[in-house]
């Protein structure tokens, strides 16, 4: 008997890994379950419609990259998960209480390196008839030059929500802080003192599986992400993936991006709350494929074994490990890392997919190697750049994409 899983694709703009998503669960075909059992998938683009909150929904598990600005998806994710046992990526219980800050508090109360915050209040009044009475009896007036001071420059200023460099300024001087914050408005600002670093690394992170990739800030989105494999020195690479898996244990995240800057053999978190993080493969291209694998593997892993969410955080389990008395820095990351395994029970998934990773590993590299995948990578980069830069960016990605035929192939070879 073969179970039949839908799974339900809520989506923006983005055309290019759900149509690779669905490409590759198709050609991996039916997967075994436990006690002989047979299962098989299916994905579908979910439209948006009204609901009744009694509705039964035809997905057993959504992937999700719209809700954390759509909000009629938003709600329909909160009432599936609620009432149905949708399993989520992301879940809306995770990311809308998960702002930086939010993430911030977190990591710093687990003794994560967080560089040094402050929350400074708006700089202009907000839209609110109850505002001017409030700010002028409670709203106390502060010094920001001696905050900043304090801090040290220079300094980050940036929303407490932000995302997509959105109203982001370094700031050397008493001038420049001045500057960023009469024009920050009516977004709500952070102070942070920067870190000067020697590599950023941005891990992404899709269920049980992580991956490290050295991150170009200062770069055109088509080259923000280096392919290198060795520019952390393995204790440092543990250390990245650790407080991604941390992170994400701790709020749930299934899908999800985290930013540290390593400066020596420091490692200092800055950014690791995204509802919606970047997959396209204009911006991933060497990396897109193991991108679409895991996403390929955690969602079939969760349907099979009947994985449940869980909606609660059971902050305890973690905060019992950051107040131990006698734990250093790395005694604790380590219990982080195990809880983290605990939660996304990576024995049992890499178990699960020992016996079938050979099939898609075979699948992945046979459908980005054809012709199918080239016209896929073409029709992405007609969408995303203007004419007179298409041909020059085709050839561009296709370079990386032979490079990871490549070093696959020789993978598979000396790996199979
Ligand atoms: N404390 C810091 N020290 C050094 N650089 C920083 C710091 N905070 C932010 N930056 C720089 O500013 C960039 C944007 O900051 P941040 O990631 O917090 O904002 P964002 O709006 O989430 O951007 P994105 O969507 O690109 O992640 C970072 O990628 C990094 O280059
Ligand atoms: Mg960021």
């Amino acid at each position: 008997m073969t179970t039949r899983h839908l799974i339900g694709l809520l989506l923006g703009t983005e055309d290019d890994w759900p149509t690779a998503f669905t490409e590759i669960l198709g050609r991996l075909g039916p997967v075994p379950g436990p006690g002989g059992s047979q299962h098989a998938f299916d994905t579908e683009r979910i439209t948006i419609e009204p609901f009744s909150l009694r509705d039964r929904p035809r997905y057993q598990l959504v992937i999700d990259r719209l809700a954390y600005w759509y909000y009629h998806p938003r709600e329909w994710l909160k009432k599936v998960s609620l009432m149905d046992g949708v399993y989520l990526l992301n879940s809306p219980f995770t990311f809308q209480s998960m702002e930086k800050h939010a993430a911030y508090c977190a990591m710093m109360r687990l003794g994560l390196k967080v560089p040094e915050t402050v929350l400074v209040p708006y700089k202009n009044p907000l839209d609110n008839s109850r505002y001017a009475y409030t700010a002028a009896r409670y709203n106390k007036s502060f010094d920001l030059d001696a905050i900043a001071e304090k801090i040290g420059y220079p300094i980050f200023m940036k929303p407490y929500d932000g995302g997509a460099w959105r109203g982001v300024s370094r700031i050397n001087t008493p001038a420049e802080l001045h500057a960023a914050y009469d024009a920050s408005g009516e977004m709500l600002m952070h102070l942070q003192k920067a870190v000067d670093y020697d590599v950023f690394a941005r891990s992404l992170s899709i269920g049980a599986e992580t991956m490290v990739m050295r991150f170009q800030p200062d770069q055109p989105m088509h080259s923000r992400y280096a392919v290198d494999h060795s520019f952390l020195s393995p204790e440092v690479g543990t250390e990245v993936v650790t407080i991604g898996r941390l992170v994400n244990a701790f709020f749930r995240w299934e899908f999800n991006s985290c930013e540290t800057l390593v400066s020596g053999d420091q490692v200092y978190p800055i950014d690791y709350a995204n509802a919606c993080p970047d997959v396209a493969l204009t911006s991933l291209h060497y990396y897109f494929p193991w991108a679409m694998k895991a996403l390929v593997k955690w969602c079939v892993f969760a349907l099979v074994t009947g994985r449940r969410a869980r909606l609660d955080l059971e902050t305890d389990r973690f905060f019992t490990v950051a107040d131990e008395p006698g734990l250093s820095y790395d005694d604790k990351l380590a219990v982080y890392g195990d809880l983290a395994d605990a939660y996304f029970d990576t024995a049992r998934y890499y178990d699960f997919w020992s016996g079938l990773q050979p099939r898609l590993d075979e699948v992945v590299l046979d459908w980005i190697a054809g012709p199918d995948f080239d016209q896929l990578l073409v029709r992405t980069v007609r969408s995303v750049y203007p004419e007179h830069e298409q041909d020059q960016f085709i050839a561009h990605l296709r370079g990386l994409m032979e490079l990871w035929v490549r070093e696959e192939t020789a993978r598979l070879c000396t790996n199979p």
